[in-house]
């Protein structure tokens, strides 16, 4: 019986093992696409410029965020808990996938701050 119960238990750690790998691989498989973000930030451009540093005065620079802070941003313009009519028109189609790669597009652009003038 106990034989049996320990041979059961050890089924089940090879189980659970195997699930954690396959999480993991299914982890990397997912991890962000800094460079499907720069595709789709595309739509982003005209306020947020090319590389991140806005276009127009009342648009934040994106560039160097960190990820975790762009994607929470995205998030909350979505859900609208964070309103901004131009944001939240923008955020909508967003699916959590493409907000990860415009997240990791935008914190991967390097920027450089100097003392000030
Ligand atoms: C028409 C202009 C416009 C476009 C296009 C636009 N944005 Fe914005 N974005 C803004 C403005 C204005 C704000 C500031 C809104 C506020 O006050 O909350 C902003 C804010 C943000 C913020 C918050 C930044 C911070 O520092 O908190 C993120 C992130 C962002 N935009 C990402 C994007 C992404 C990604 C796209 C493309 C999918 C996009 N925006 C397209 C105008 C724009």
């Amino acid at each position: 019986m106990l034989k049996m119960f320990s041979a059961k238990a050890k089924s089940c750690q090879i189980a659970s093992l195997a699930l954690a790998m396959s999480s993991v691989l299914a982890f990397q498989a997912q991890a962000a696409d800094a460079k499907a973000g720069q595709v789709k930030a595309g739509m982003c451009v005209t306020c947020h410029g090319a590389l991140g540093l806005s276009t127009m005065p009342n648009a934040p620079h994106l560039a160097g965020q960190p990820a975790i802070y762009i994607e929470e941003q995205l998030k909350q313009y979505r859900s609208g808990k964070r309103a901004n009519e131009v944001m939240a028109v923008m955020a909508k189609p967003l699916t959590d996938k493409e907000i990860e790669n415009l997240a990791a597009w935008y914190a991967s652009i390097p920027i450089e701050v100097g003392q000030p003038r």
